[in-house]
């Protein structure tokens, strides 16, 4: 520690003004006094015969400098007593109190937190920043622009929240920004099988059009109850009441028995089962006729979904059960993406309460964009957000932006957001209503710079830190 100027000015419990004896740069930590811990926030020259309104014009520059005085903006984090920090100041100090600039290992043996985690280091002081896993539970954003390291920073967290216990489910959108990093906790989706509704939208919307999801569902379930057999089939088309039979809720019953994955799934039985059931619900011969020609011609397989090893049911069942699980979402076409992903978390939160206790589970959702705004995941992240904490289920969700990314439900119930440069300038405005943020300036940051704040900054305002590089420090 170094002294480096004294307060000045009329001075509160959040902000002093330091006449500098010495440097200081942007985001750099101080002590003032014994006692209290604060931030760089803005350093500014001033010249009392400079000024715009003064009569006397300096003749010659050099003569005036010696007026000339430099000081510094400083937010208050908190006290530190008896090797405790607290994120309250209750006092102010008196002007002409020393402030001192916090250099590497001043901070060292300070306590924050039981049990904290760490993702980087304050970039002058090198000083770790401790930070609380339990604010997990209370939803974390990480927002920036492309290549601002959010992607590495998520990992950084993931590895850090494993080693304390906690679970963890990410989404891989990409496949490529974490099946590599965890190759022994990945299932790729091409091993999952989709709900039955996911799967019906995909033949839907890519082969016979939105108007003909029914059809395709109940073909779907008349597969699954019969195995492809089409007698059978046509027996469970009987007893839900069509071709003038009396309804017999039996087979229904014992459909949610079945799982989907436990079925021969083979493209010719599949044809002649969507046959008759278009026949059951009256649809025209010429329509039957061309629907069938557009599922050949699609090149859509439903041999292709043979020979899975989870389905919605087993998943959420192996990701409880393990500590991490990275389900490399980067194959399947969106709808089945969204199927799965909507199946796990709403399974996640049903098997939370319906046993009744916490989960201790993360869930990560990277590029959320394409997820958590007006897309059919977006309910259960929502909802999630809304009440995981309860549960111990937490989200973090990264993205290029803020508004236009998040579901506004979504963004309400978040309680930290680590931020670095942003595309759109008016996202810090709308950031500043869930969390403090203060006149922070977000103007010079680099790769792996990121502002934390909210619940998982220890000082409960911002602070900059600048990531590990390495997946290993
Ligand atoms: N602290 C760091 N030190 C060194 N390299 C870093 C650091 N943080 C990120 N990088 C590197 O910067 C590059 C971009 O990072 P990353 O992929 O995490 O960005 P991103 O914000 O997720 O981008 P996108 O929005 O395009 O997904 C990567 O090569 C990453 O390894
Ligand atoms: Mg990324």
């Amino acid at each position: 520690m170094r002294e480096v100027g004294f307060a000045v000015g009329r001075t509160s419990t959040k902000w002093i003004t330091v006449r500098l004896e010495d440097e200081v740069l942007l985001n750099d930590l101080v002590k003032v006094g014994d006692k209290l811990l604060g931030v760089v926030r803005s350093v500014s020259y001033a010249n009392p015969t400079m000024s715009p309104y003064s009569p006397f014009t300096p003749t010659n520059i050099e003569s005036v400098r010696a007026y000339e005085y430099l000081n510094a903006n400083i937010e208050l984090y908190g006290t530190v007593e008896g090797g405790k920090f607290d994120p309250r100041v209750l006092t102010a100090i008196p002007t002409g109190t020393p402030v001192y600039l916090i250099e590497e290992g001043d901070l060292e043996g300070l306590s924050f937190i039981e049990n904290p985690i760490f993702i980087g280091e304050h970039p002058t002081s090198k000083w770790p920043l401790p930070l609380d896993p339990r604010a997990i539970d209370y939803h974390l954003a990480v927002v920036g622009s492309t290549g601002s390291g959010k992607s590495h920073l998520v990992r950084l967290l993931v590895k850090e929240l494993v080693r304390v216990g906690r679970k963890v489910v990410i989404f891989d959108h990409t496949g490529a920004d974490y099946a590599p990093y965890f190759r022994d906790h990945v299932i790729p989706d091409s091993n999952v099988f989709p709900d039955l509704l996911s799967l019906a939208e995909v033949l839907a919307n890519k082969v016979l059009g939105k108007e003909y999801l029914d059809d395709i569902e109940v073909a779907l379930y008349a597969y699954l109850f019969s195995n492809g057999e089409y007698e059978t089939a046509r027996m469970f088309m009987e007893s839900l009441g069509f071709g003038n039979r009396d309804p017999d809720m039996g087979p229904i019953l014992e459909l949610m028995r079945i799982s989907p994955k436990d079925v021969k799934w083979d493209d010719k039985s599949f044809a002649s089962i969507l046959r008759m059931v278009m026949g059951y619900l009256k649809r025209k011969e010429h329509t039957i006729a061309k629907s069938l020609f557009r599922l050949v011609r699609s090149g859509i397989s439903m041999k292709s979904f043979n020979g899975r090893e989870y389905d919605i049911e087993k998943l959420v069942d192996h990701i409880i059960d393990s500590e991490l699980t990275v389900l490399d979402i980067s194959s399947e076409t969106l709808p089945i993406r969204y199927g799965i992903m909507r199946g796990v978390i709403s399974g996640i939160m049903e098997r939370a309460e319906s046993k009744g206790k916490r989960m201790d589970i993360t869930i990560v959702v990277d590029e959320a964009q394409v997820y958590a705004r007006g897309q059919p995941p977006t309910e259960s992240l929502s909802d999630v957000a809304r009440r995981g904490r309860k549960w111990g289920i937490g989200l973090i969700l990264a993205s290029q932006r803020w508004v236009s990314d998040l579901d506004m439900n979504i963004r309400a119930n978040i309680n930290s957001v680590l931020f670095s440069s942003l595309q759109s300038s008016s996202d810090i405005d709308d950031i500043g209503k869930v969390v403090n943020i203060g006149n922070i300036d977000v103007g010079v940051l680099g790769t792996g710079d990121f502002y934390i704040t909210g619940l998982l900054s220890p000082f409960r305002r911002p602070i900059l830190i600048h990531t590990f590089g390495d997946l290993d420090e």
